[in-house]
């Protein structure tokens, strides 16, 4: 069992059989789901786990406390990968007081039919457990209504719900990814975690960056010693670091490279996105990245839309309108809310063209992005005209990011 400081331990369980998070998000290391449990004069336990998995977790829980009985259960988020066992936790521990704001408490009853032993609190409330005491701050929007963290004070451990995971099993705080082992980040190798965490906030929390930033006012003045996610490695050593991953994140703050998504049937139209990435190396941009947006999972896409200032997008026209996957992946961008980019775009056509107006309305519409360069549309196959239009779109991106770093 992983202790992770003075009598608090880890009681949470791992998923490596599951393929998509949310039915949405590929989990190529798995996911944690974590829960802790503090053991005191009161037996605390802090969120749970998926229900598919309430007999790894149980046994994880009677392994610290034997049989005593768990008094208090506090809620931060009643997603079903976190709240999913407390209708079967109550079987077990029927006198077990469950803690939540008002929303959770409303949340409880409509996904589980559990109405008694609950506690409400309000913001800034306490309760103490003997040497352990805990403060409830609300952080609704992050990223569910309901969601809150609970600091203990004695440890300096905040239990951030899905802030600062990561579906490696985690979100908010968290990431993607199992648990192998280690649980803490300074006892295991974090390098597979950045890149996750920033898929996991750019995919599920990526929309809610002023409530981010709010929780992160919130909690400025708290000394912090442990971050206790719902998803992957509790954050100790590395807290700096992942706060300000978060606070980078919810600014939508860019570094200047280069996203290039295009979509293509016969490869004429992926040829235009080589041809504006080669001007745009030239140019002297290093970071340049494309992707086929057929190919490739748009969660990695939009995350590094998330990191980078630049996006070029492309695509065929298809069915009078814009070629498929392009159309979902540019209302994946608009959904999230994605400010402050440098746009540019590109489309082509065989015998009637669409693609690149129905581009400039989704900039238009929705996305308002600022443009760099000209649109390019390209019929049937690069000629030397559309070669030069495309060179000087890559060019004139590169330019524009290089002068603004
Ligand atoms: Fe918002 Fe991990 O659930």
């Amino acid at each position: 069992m992983n202790i992770i400081n003075n009598n608090i331990y880890y009681v949470g369980v791992n998923d490596r059989n599951k393929s998509l998070f949310e039915g949405l998000w590929p989990l190529p290391y798995g996911v944690s789901y974590n829960s802790y449990l503090i053991d005191d004069d009161k037996v605390c336990l802090i969120d749970t786990v998926e229900v598919d998995f309430f007999a790894r977790y149980i046994s994880n829980i009677r392994e610290v406390i034997g049989s005593r009985p768990v008094d208090y259960l506090v809620i931060n988020h009643m997603e079903p990968d976190h709240s999913g066992s407390i209708a079967l936790l109550r079987q077990y521990y029927p006198d077990m007081q469950v803690i939540g704001n008002k929303k959770a408490i409303g949340m409880l009853e409509g996904f589980y039919g559990v109405t008694d032993n609950c506690v409400e609190v309000k913001n800034a409330e306490s309760i103490a457990l003997g040497k352990h005491n805990l403060t409830f701050h609300l952080t609704p929007m992050v990223h569910w209504p309901e969601t809150m963290m609970t600091y203990e004070s004695a440890t300096q451990t905040l239990f951030s719900g899905d802030a600062f995971g990561f579906e490696l099993g985690s979100l908010p705080f968290g990431c993607f990814g199992a648990l192998n082992g280690g649980v803490i980040d300074d006892a295991i190798n974090t390098d597979w975690c950045w890149d996750e965490m920033t898929r996991y906030y750019s995919n599920i929390v990526g929309k809610y960056g002023i409530p981010v930033q709010n929780a992160l006012k919130k909690l400025a003045g708290l000394p912090l010693a442990y971050i206790c996610s719902t998803h992957g490695p509790v954050w100790h050593s590395y807290i700096d670091k992942v706060v300000g991953m978060y606070d980078s994140m919810s600014r939508y703050a860019t570094v200047p490279g280069l996203v290039i998504c295009y979509g293509t049937m016969y490869g004429n139209t992926e040829r235009m996105a080589e041809v504006i990435a080669e001007a745009a190396s030239k140019a002297g941009l290093k970071d340049i990245l494309l992707y086929n947006v057929s190919k490739t999972h748009h969660s990695y896409i939009l995350r590094d839309i998330f990191k980078y200032r630049g996006l070029i997008v492309g695509a065929p026209t298809y069915n009078a309108g814009l070629y498929h996957e392009m159309d979902v992946l540019l209302a994946e961008i608009a959904n999230r809310d994605v400010k402050d980019r440098l746009f540019g775009w590109f489309g082509s056509y065989a015998w009637a063209g669409k693609a690149v107006q129905k581009i400039t309305e989704w900039n238009d519409t929705r996305l308002h992005f600022e443009a760099v360069g000209t649109p390019v549309e390209m019929k049937q196959s690069l000629n030397a005209e559309t070669q030069a239009q495309c060179e000087a779109l890559g060019r004139a991106m590169a330019e524009k990011l290089l002068a603004d770093e």
